[in-house]
């Protein structure tokens, strides 16, 4: 039966996801970061301190949503979902264009659609389905319809895109939907937060999605049924050379698949255990006045504009993949003249994000489950 609450969202379950596959090599799409000119979001009278300040904000709040509920059962929970890159896609027949979130950490395609008494604002015409003749509705004791089903969408959204692309290893992601029977692999390169020179990159699938060459590690990606997000394991983490370890093998914090990478939250948070031992030895290295955090008040800040001087070298030990950081994927202007450390503690679901991982070719292969890195200029 159909649930009253969902009538305003339209789920996408894509047609003829075997053509897409098939296309030689896969395809890209260009991903825009929110706060970027070329994003619908923009603001061009915020600060480049506004826009970090609220990206900080937004990674506090999504860090508290990406848990389990109380039972322990994987909630697709819309409310949580807020995300700093999109892609712009087209529904329907004739196409229809959205700007949606692309979220490594949600199941969901979705979009509102009309009629819709209920619909929180968006800037974009909403979706008609009537307008679309590819547009059909599913019986719900159908299997694409039990895919969506677990969705709580009796929350309200206040976000301002017109919808989520699920990236997830969920059945009803998009990287499930084109796989279709085969499991696929997708890749993304991500721009510095800052780049000023080039605001978008690409979101690849498909055998493209693969990486070649040289200066490429590999770590399993775990993926958890009760979780449905990609994680790995993060063994520990080295300052300058010296390695600290996630403490105690019997700790939960050391097991398999302790961390989850997601390209939707910008700070990177460690198992608190990890951070106490890394911040002594963060802080010893750079030789400059602190700085009271303008934000949360227990971060570790400078003051400092431009490249950090005394930054230490971090590589993040992942099972089997050491990755050697930039400066920039650990530190970042966060005020004016105020330079902090965006790797902060948890006590929750530990998560790699979105500032880490820029500059990298980022790629998840689905059929072998590992995930790969490569260092790259993403702005080239
Ligand atoms: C879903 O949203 C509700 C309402 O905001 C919140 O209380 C709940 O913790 C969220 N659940 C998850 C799993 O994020
Ligand atoms: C999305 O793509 C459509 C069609 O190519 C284009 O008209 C529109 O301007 C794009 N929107 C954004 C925000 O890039
Ligand atoms: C859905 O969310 C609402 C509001 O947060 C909550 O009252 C309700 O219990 C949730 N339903 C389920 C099935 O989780
Ligand atoms: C930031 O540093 C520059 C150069 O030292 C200085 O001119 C400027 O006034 C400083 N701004 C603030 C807000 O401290």
């Amino acid at each position: 039966m159909a649930t009253p609450s969902l009538s305003w969202f339209c789920f996408v379950i894509l047609l003829c996801s075997a053509a897409v596959e098939a296309l030689e090599g896969g395809f890209s799409v260009e991903l825009i970061h929110r706060d970027s000119p070329k994003s619908p979001f923009y603001d061009p009278f915020e600060t480049p301190f506004q826009r970090v300040g609220k990206a900080v904000r937004r990674s506090i709040a999504r860090v508290r949503g990406l848990r389990l509920n109380d039972e322990g059962e994987p909630s697709a929970n819309i409310t949580r979902i807020d995300g700093d890159y999109l892609i712009n896609v087209t529904i329907g027949t004739p196409p229809v264009s959205i700007v949606a979130i692309a979220d490594t950490a949600s199941d969901l395609i979705w979009t509102q659609c009309l009629p819709c008494d209920d619909c929180f604002p968006q800037e974009a015409p909403l979706f008609n389905p009537r307008a679309s003749s590819t547009y059909a509705e599913v019986d719900c004791n159908s299997d694409e319809c039990h895919v969506v089903d677990r969705t709580n969408c009796s929350t309200r959204v206040f976000i301002h895109t017109s919808g989520i692309v699920g990236l997830s290893p969920g059945d009803a992601s998009l990287v499930s939907q084109i796989g279709g029977n085969e499991r696929t692999h997708f890749a993304y390169c991500l721009v510095p937060f800052f780049s000023t020179s080039k605001y978008t990159s690409k979101l690849t699938f498909g055998s493209d999605a693969l990486l070649a060459g040289q200066g490429i590690v590999t770590t399993p990606l775990i993926i958890k049924s009760e979780t449905l997000y990609y994680h790995v394991t993060l063994e520990g983490t080295s300052i300058n050379g010296k390695k600290f370890e996630v403490s105690g093998s019997t700790e939960p914090d050391a097991e398999p698949g302790n961390m989850i990478i997601d390209s939707g939250t910008t700070l990177t948070w460690l198992p608190s255990n990890l951070y106490r031992q890394i911040e002594p030895a963060v802080s010893a290295a750079i030789d400059l006045p602190r700085a009271k955090d303008p934000i949360s008040g227990y971060n570790l800040c400078y003051r400092s504009s431009g490249v950090l001087k005394g930054a230490p070298s971090i590589t993040m030990h992942f099972t089997g993949a050491d990755v050697a950081l930039n400066w920039y994927n650990a530190f970042f202007e966060l005020d004016e003249n105020i330079t902090c450390f965006s790797f902060v503690p948890t006590d929750g679901l530990p998560v790699y994000g979105n500032m880490a991982q820029t500059d990298f070719m980022i790629s998840y292969d689905l059929t072998l489950d590992t995930l790969s890195f490569k260092p790259h200029d993403c702005a080239n």
